[in-house]
């Protein structure tokens, strides 16, 4: 098979190295990729945003399956066009992508389905989100975007000073663009996170083993929200018990409502989940792999994912018995200094062999490129670096082993990964 990754950052990678040990793959392009993918495929440049390019590339280049990766080319209907054009892709359509890329449709079918979810109210007008947080005078309070973000259009208010400065920042500056045209302001959950891929045809679901991500830039969840510095897997606060409450109360349930608006789901779903006193609540719906999840998620697959990533196609998915490994993963993202915000590109990495790996742990580029047989930093996540041992312990020794071997200037990365509640 010749397959094409689109996308270019680490959850690519991660979804490559995997591809790559399947038997029946005999090619694995990346459309655009990076300096560490360039290592695992062939690199073509293509944006992760250009459908016709995809569409005419692939059958240029007799590519038998596309796998769309990032959550923009799946918003604007990549899939659709590809399957327009008779060639075979995984990810969902853009009618159903949208229950990431709006989050007023996500939360509003999650009100019409009874799917638990922290309760609130959507706004296209800054004055009426301003007077209804008023009129709550509950704090802290959670504004958000209504659209794409990179994970950043979430701003937690604790006093009404900071609620209206948010509502400004994204409906009237803003600071996210078109997707803070409308606002979703909701109630403040509080317990651990929890991010819980899972495979669905439309019909099955199958959750993958569960991870946890640490959103915030620095070490004790300080700083700025950002895509991710790093997860584990499995996640300790997600028991056999609460796995079976979420699998009857969201999981289940977010397929069906899916396919009784006509938007049925195929792909990889990820719930963003949060264990609250009062029982697991969404915080979040992805419509792609997440983003350090995948990097250690996929390396406990064992089943080939080719096979997996078909039987989701032909939906198939119920007769797929699929195996993860019992050892623990822990990933830790090594970013640019300054990250969320400004940053310098183009710094030398030192320290990676030359396909960009280090002994003891797997390597996955994110914001790299490759010159001259060298590697240089090329974006605000740089790499994933993620440990397998038996126990969360091992798992995380190994990481930081093999990040302590890395450098480039300014590197940041946090310390506390797997630490944090
Ligand atoms: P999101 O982009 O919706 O996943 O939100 C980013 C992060 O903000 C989440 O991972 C949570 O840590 C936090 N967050 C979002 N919504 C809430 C909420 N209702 N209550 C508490 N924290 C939240
Ligand atoms: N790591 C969170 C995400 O991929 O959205």
């Amino acid at each position: 098979m010749r397959i094409l990754v689109v996308g270019g950052g680490g959850r690519e990678h991660a979804i490559i190295r995997k591809l790559k040990e399947s038997p029946k793959v005999d090619k694995i392009y990346a459309a655009p990729g990076n300096g560490g993918i360039a290592k695992d495929a062939e690199c073509i440049s293509i944006g992760a945003m250009d459908k016709e390019g995809i569409v005419a590339f692939s059958k240029e280049n007799a590519v038998d399956l596309v796998f769309v990766a990032p959550d923009d080319p799946l918003a604007d209907g990549m899939v659709d066009t590809l399957l327009a054009n008779g060639i075979r892709a995984f990810g969902p359509r853009a009618n159903a992508a949208i229950i990431e890329s709006s989050k007023v449709f996500s939360k509003n079918l999650m009100k019409k389905y009874g799917i638990p979810t922290a309760e609130y109210e959507t706004f296209s007008e800054p004055e009426k989100a301003i007077e209804y947080i008023q009129k709550r005078g509950h704090f802290p309070v959670v504004v958000k975007a209504d659209g794409l973000a990179l994970g950043k259009g979430v701003i937690i208010a604790k006093t009404m000073t900071e609620a209206k400065a948010a509502v400004k920042e994204i409906m009237e500056d803003k600071k996210f663009g078109a997707s803070g045209n409308n606002v979703v302001v909701e109630e403040f959950l509080t317990g651990p996170e929890v991010s819980v891929l899972a495979f669905t045809d439309g019909i099955a679901l199958k959750p993958m083993v569960s991870s946890k991500d640490h959103k915030r830039a620095y070490d004790n969840d300080e700083g700025l929200n950002t895509g991710g510095m790093g997860t584990i897997s499995p996640n300790p606060y997600y028991t056999d018990e609460i796995a079976e409450i979420c699998r009857k109360t969201i999981f289940e349930p977010t397929v069906a409502a899916m396919n009784s608006e006509n938007r049925t789901f195929k792909g990889c779903l990820y719930f963003g989940l949060m264990i609250t006193p009062d029982g697991p609540k969404v915080i979040e719906y992805n419509a792609r792999f997440g983003d350090p999840e995948t990097q250690v998620v996929l390396p406990r697959l064992k089943t080939d994912l080719v096979d997996i990533v078909e039987a989701v196609i032909d939906e198939k998915l119920s007769q797929i018995d699929i195996k993860w490994s019992d050892e623990a993963t822990a990933c830790v993202v090594m970013a640019s200094g300054g990250y969320p915000l400004a940053y310098k590109k183009g710094l030398e990495i030192t320290g990676l062999d030359e396909n960009g790996q280090v002994e003891g742990a797997e390597v996955f580029h994110a914001g790299t490129k490759l010159e001259h047989g060298k590697f240089y930093t090329n974006g605000g996540r740089v790499l994933g670096v993620t440990g397998k041992g038996k126990t969360l312990d091992e798992a995380l020794e190994k990481a930081y082993n093999a990040v302590k071997k890395i450098n480039f200037e300014n590197v940041h990365y946090r310390t506390d990964i797997g630490k944090t509640k």
